[in-house]
C-alpha cells in the first residue's frame, strides 16, 4: 500500500492488489497506449489526462472503462488489464478508482468526445508535471508516477 498526498492535499492510497478498498468502485482510470505513445484526453479545464470517469449504474468497471476510453478519445481497446485501485480521501466525500492498461486497437475520428476535446498523443510524459499547466490534476501525484512504472515493468 502507498500513501501519499495529492495535488489538492487530499491523502490519496494506491494498491496494486485485486481491489483493497471496494469490490465496487465507482470510478476508473485508463492508462492508454497506442502505436508506442501515450495517448490521453483533452479535458476542456483539467487539462490532459488519461480518459476515465464514473462507472453508470448497471455497469461493470471493466465496462466504464472500454465504454469511457471510446468517448473522451474515439479508441477501442485490444486488451485491457486491471493494473491496481486507489481511494483519495476527499474533504466531503471518498472517491475509490479503478487503474487500468489498455492497448488500443484502432483511433477513430469522431464529431464529438462527451466532455472532453477528444485525443492527444503523446510520445513522452514530462516527469516534473506539478507546475505543468498543460497536464490535469489528477496526473501529478503518485498513482501516474507508479502506475507508469508497473506499466512499463510489465508491459512494456
Ligand atoms: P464530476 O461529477 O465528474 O464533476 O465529479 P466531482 O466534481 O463530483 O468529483 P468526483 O466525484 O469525480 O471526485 C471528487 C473529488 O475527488 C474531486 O474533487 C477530486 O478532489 C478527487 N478526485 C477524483 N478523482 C481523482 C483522482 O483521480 N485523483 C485524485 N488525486 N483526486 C481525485
Amino acid at each position: 500500500m502507498h500513501t501519499f498526498i495529492d495535488y489538492y492535499g487530499n491523502e490519496v492510497s494506491l494498491s496494486f492488489r485485486r481491489e483493497p478498498f471496494s469490490e465496487q468502485p465507482w470510478h476508473v482510470l485508463v492508462l492508454c497506449r497506442y502505436k508506442g505513445q501515450w495517448l490521453l484526453t483533452k479535458h476542456p479545464r483539467r487539462g490532459l489526462e488519461f480518459p476515465g470517469g464514473k462507472v453508470e449504474k448497471g455497469e461493470v468497471p471493466e465496462g466504464a472503462a472500454i465504454r469511457e476510453v471510446w468517448e473522451e478519445t474515439g479508441a477501442r481497446i485490444n486488451n485491457l488489464y486491471y493494473l491496481g485501485q486507489y481511494e483519495v480521501r476527499g474533504r466531503s466525500d471518498t472517491v475509490v478508482k479503478n487503474v487500468y492498461f489498455a492497448d488500443i486497437a484502432y483511433l477513430q475520428s469522431k464529431k464529438g468526445y462527451m466532455e472532453t476535446k477528444g485525443p492527444s498523443l503523446q510520445e513522452t510524459i514530462p516527469e516534473k508535471l506539478e507546475n505543468n499547466k498543460d497536464f490535469s490534476f489528477i496526473m501529478k501525484d503518485n498513482v501516474w508516477k507508479m502506475a507508469k512504472e508497473y506499466v512499463e515493468n510489465h508491459f512494456l
